[in-house]
This record gives structure tokens, C-alpha cells and sequence, in this order.
């Protein structure tokens, strides 16, 4: 039997937080032998915020070892770079024509970012969920798992999709967003009402996939919780719901189990085991990413190969757009 059709993509910009680790990636690579993966590296979406192209480049490169070092098998799924396949930028180009200025306008993120950024509120920002169809168009991807703050924008690519059959005749799949119940939402340690953000200012709000054990340790006890000293989870207890959630993803068990491991016991004791529950599964890939980093080859290769396969798929859907949208190729 055929597998499904999955498609996914990370920004390169900067630091991976435990909150896209737990959202995103650990998903995919739970997901990878049962679909038909295609997974890139955004880079295309990052240059909508102002990018140092030296460090985005370095970064590009550490994403896709982390990846790797977080258990995608780049065998089993295709990883590649955005930028490395021309028909994203083809296709959004089309899509922008199926695209109203106003619903872009209302994007949630495109204003949460236009305020962040006041400076610099380019075309390409306003843009973002147009590309994102592309990408997830393209491959003709029936799932597409993400991070809560990315629903809308597989939404707005279900409305784009649907257009272009309706005006054109029966192209794309209309792809479903794939939204993980347990941890799809990492709320910072600090403000534990607010999601868990690596552009949060407070450091001590988010712990970074690759934050060393002390680092780990401390952002652990210092976060946020109330003061009524019960190890349970519930609406009223965001901080301490916050960390069972983090716990029982790190020790592989349910936030019920966790709730009974620690019934009884005080806030410090159990903040620390969260702590060094983190740190402990986190070693094992910092180590493994520092080791791909070293094999530069290895991951051009690898990179090589995706984008390989990812055009190979890409082209496909995009020579059924051009002929169905009219372009002239040379009959
Ligand atoms: N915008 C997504 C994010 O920042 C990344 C992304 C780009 C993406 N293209 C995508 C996610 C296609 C899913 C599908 O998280």
C-alpha cells in the first residue's frame, strides 16, 4: 500500500527550543516510517526577518545535523534546503494571483511580526503563508504536522488549494494539518501563560535543544509556578501543567503517571527531576550533532540527496500548474 503524503519545514533561525522539539520535531521522526516524508529547512521563510547570510548559512547547516542527531533518518525521509529547489519560489509566484492582499493582512502572525519589526514590514513577510503553500502544495501532501501558531497558515493553504481546483480543474491535495495533542503547546517557564518562544527575551522563559545540563538545570528551577505546593495539572496551574507536559514527554510516560510519580512531594524536589530529566535526553543529541557538524560531507550528501528527490517531486506538480494556468511551453 501506498504510504500517505507528509510535509514539513523549520525556520534555520537560530536556536531550537524544547517546545519545537516536542511540537515538531520529535513528531516526524515518530511519523517517518509511517508517511512518505518530505521535511526542508526553511531558509526561504527566514529571510522575511532581517538574516546575518553568514549565520544563516551556519545555521542552515547545525539545523540539519540536529535533525539528523534527533533521529530523522535521511534514508527514510527526504531533508533538504527550501532555497535548493527553485519550484517553491515558481509556485508561490502562481499562488499569489489566488492570494487577496486583505486575508494575507489578517494573518495572525503577519501581524504579531509587523509589530515586532515595525522597520522592516516587507512583501516577502506579508507573503509567508503564500510560500508555505507552495511548499506544502508541491509535494502534493495530504499532512502536514505543526506547531499550533502554524494552523492558520495550513488553513489559508487548504482555502489557496481549493481555489486553484475550483478555477482550474482538480491539481492539489487539500492538505490537513496534523496538530499533536500532548506538547503541541511548550509554554515558557516564566510566563507560563505564553508559549514557550526562543525570541522571548527572557532566557530563562525557554530552554534551547541545545542549552548545556547547568543551563538546563537552572532555567528549570527558576520557572514559574504558584504557591499551593501540589504536583497536578489542571487550568488553574498553567506552570506546574507546564512542566508535567515536559516531564512526561522527556520520560516517555502520561502526565498521569507523572502527577502520581510526584504526589506528595514538594515543588523543589520535582522541578529538579524535571530538570535533569531534560538535560539527560538532550545529551545524547547534542552529542550526536556535534559529531554530524564535524562531517561536513556527509551532510552535503545528504542535503544533496533530498533536494534530489524533493525536485523530483516539486517538478511534477509544478508542470501540471504551468499547464493548467496557461504558460505556453513549446507545443
Ligand atoms: N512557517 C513554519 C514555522 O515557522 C515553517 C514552515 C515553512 C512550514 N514552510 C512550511 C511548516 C510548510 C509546515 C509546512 O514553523
Amino acid at each position: 500500500m501506498d504510504k500517505k503524503r507528509m510535509y514539513s519545514a523549520a525556520q534555520p533561525t537560530g536556536k531550537i527550543t524544547i517546545g519545537n522539539y516536542i511540537g515538531a520535531i520529535s513528531n516526524w521522526v515518530k511519523l517517518q516510517h509511517e508517511y512518505d516524508c518530505f521535511f526542508a529547512i526553511a531558509d526561504m521563510h527566514a529571510i522575511t526577518i532581517k538574516q546575518d547570510p553568514q549565520e544563516l548559512r551556519r545555521r542552515t547547516l547545525e539545523l540539519a545535523a540536529l535533525y539528523i542527531a534527533c533521529g530523522l533518518d535521511p534514508e527514510v525521509c527526504a531533508l533538504y534546503v527550501q532555497s535548493n529547489v527553485s519550484a517553491h519560489a515558481e509556485l508561490a509566484w502562481v499562488l499569489n494571483t489566488l492570494t487577496y492582499v486583505g486575508e494575507m493582512e489578517r494573518m495572525t502572525q503577519f501581524k504579531d511580526k509587523s509589530r515586532k519589526h515595525a522597520d522592516n514590514i516587507n512583501m516577502g513577510l506579508m507573503d509567508y503563508p503564500v510560500l508555505m503553500a507552495a511548499d506544502i502544495l508541491l509535494y502534493q501532501a495530504e499532512y502536514v504536522p505543526v506547531g499550533f501558531d502554524q494552523k492558520q497558515h495550513v488553513e489559508i493553504t487548504r482555502d489557496i488549494a481549493n481555489r486553484f481546483n475550483n478555477r482550474y480543474g482538480e491539481t492539489f491535495t487539500v492538505p490537513t494539518p496534523l496538530i499533536m495533542k500532548s506538547g503541541a503547546k511548550i509554554m515558557s517557564l516564566q510566563e507560563p501563560d505564553k508559549k514557550m518562544s526562543k525570541s522571548d527575551e527572557n532566557i530563562n522563559a525557554w530552554v534551547s535543544l541545545l542549552d548545556d545540563r547547568d543551563t538546563i538545570i537552572r532555567k528549570f528551577k527558576r520557572a514559574v509556578t504558584d504557591s499551593d505546593n501540589c504536583i497536578r495539572a489542571g487550568e488553574d496551574k498553567p506552570g506546574i501543567t507546564n512542566l508535567l507536559t515536559i516531564y512526561s514527554v522527556f520520560r516517555g510516560c502520561t502526565v498521569e503517571e507523572a502527577e502520581k510519580e510526584f504526589a506528595g512531594k514538594g515543588y523543589g524536589d520535582f522541578k529538579l527531576a524535571v530538570g535533569e530529566t531534560v538535560a539527560d535526553a538532550l545529551a545524547p543529541i547534542q552529542a550526536e550533532q556535534a559529531r554530524l557538524l564535524a562531517d561536513k560531507a556527509y551532510l552535503n550528501g545528504v542535503l544533496a540527496s533530498g533536494a534530489e528527490r524533493a525536485f523530483k517531486a516539486a517538478r511534477k506538480t509544478l508542470s501540471k500548474v504551468y499547464r493548467k494556468v496557461g504558460f505556453y511551453r513549446g507545443e
